[in-house]
């Protein structure tokens, strides 16, 4: 019988320290032996944001129990790894440091394979871990440093037709968190205290609504938001202004995502059912699950999303990506570079700054 290809993962690029140990299953899916995420949420909450500096020192402190844990509960030792993969970029660069030195040094002295991983495919592959997905497939990756429509053609073929030209999905929410002073992190309390408001009660912009193709802008949306706060006047005010925030960015990805749906089949010559895959943080989201399930239904797409231990940061969506790698030997050590930015697809138009005309 084939040999199992198991790997370690290792993920600090942002603000979890995370670990896991991922085998191949015959079937295309993955099977996760151990998902170990440890957040840093306490130590940022007082911030409101990331610190790089207190991130990086949280990530020493734990990285070697994290991955200890991930390799105990796995019951596997180093000597049945077959590689180790960590996430190499895009990132804060001093917190990616911690996991690349880590894996390579395990990968080094336990004389098996060590495979760079870019985050983002991370994300972009980590629906794959449930579910068995044929290529080419729509990608929507929302997360918090990311909003982007992507063709996935195959491993290491992205094609990309769409992005933000400002803030991130993610960070939208959660700059609305800090203006509303809903708490922290904030897409999930945006969320939470949505439920309590009245999603119709704020009539907000939505940028580039019918220009741009499938590109998105939110920062409008977001400064809308904090001079519509200067207003409020109760706790009930807040959440409605909250939850029409969240409506807005449903209308956004409906429309924007209807668009890139079209695309899609254009370039790929496509019109049976196609998988819509949609990662990242933001995945997590219910509302969205549900408004681009509907719309999936209605443009014949088959939507696919990532159990909510997969939409954050982990480390077994870098794991599987290590293996998909190693498998295809698409690793050397020359791309052994620790970045904070890299684009999934290079060829892609960088699309921020001033003088963008769309
Ligand atoms: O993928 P992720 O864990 O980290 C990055 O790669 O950025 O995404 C984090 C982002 C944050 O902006 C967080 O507020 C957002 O995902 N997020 C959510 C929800 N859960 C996490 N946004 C909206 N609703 C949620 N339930
Ligand atoms: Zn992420």
């Amino acid at each position: 019988m084939k040999k199992k290809l198991t790997f370690l993962g290792i993920e600090t690029s942002c603000d979890e320290t995370a670990a896991s140990v991922v085998q191949e299953n015959s079937d295309g899916t993955a099977k996760v032996l151990s998902n170990v995420i440890s957040s840093q949420i306490k130590e940022h909450k007082k911030f409101g944001g990331v610190v790089p500096e207190i991130a990086a020192r949280s990530h020493v402190e734990n990285i070697d129990f994290i991955i200890k844990r991930a390799l105990d509960k796995s019951r596997k030792k180093i000597k049945d790894l077959d590689g180790v993969a960590s996430t190499t970029g895009p990132g804060l660069v001093v917190c990616l440091h911690v996991g690349y030195n880590i894996g390579k040094s395990i990968a080094t002295f336990g004389k098996i394979s060590f495979v760079p991983i870019n985050h983002l495919e991370g994300h972009a592959l980590s629906p794959s871990i449930e579910n068995k997905i044929s290529f080419p497939y729509l990608l929507l990756l929302v997360s918090g440093g990311h909003s982007q429509y992507i063709i996935v053609r195959g491993l290491n073929n992205y094609k990309q037709i769409g992005t933000t030209i400002d803030d991130a999905v993610g960070e939208a929410f959660d700059k609305t968190a800090k203006i509303l002073n809903l708490g922290y992190p904030g897409g999930p309390c945006v969320e939470k205290f949505s439920k309590l408001g009245n999603k119709n009660s704020f009539v907000l912009p939505q940028p580039i609504i019918n220009r741009g193709g499938c590109n998105m802008s939110f920062a409008g949306l977001k400064t809308d938001v904090l001079r519509k706060s200067k207003n409020i006047k109760s706790d009930q005010d807040k959440y409605n202004l909250a939850a029409s925030f969240q409506e807005t960015i449903n209308k956004i990805l409906r429309k924007k995502t209807e668009i890139a749906m079209l695309e899609f089949r254009q370039k790929t010559s496509n019109n049976s059912t196609s998988p819509f895959v949609v990662a990242g943080g933001v995945a997590a989201n219910e509302t969205i699950r549900k408004n681009l399930k509907d719309l999936s239904k209605k443009m014949n797409f088959k939507p696919i999303f990532p159990s909510k231990e997969f939409c954050g940061d982990n480390a077994a969506m870098i794991a599987w990506a290590g293996i998909q790698r190693y498998k295809k030997k698409l690793f050397n050590k020359k791309s052994e570079i620790v970045r904070s930015r890299w684009p999934l697809d290079s060829k892609a138009p960088f699309l921020k700054g001033p003088g963008l005309k769309l």
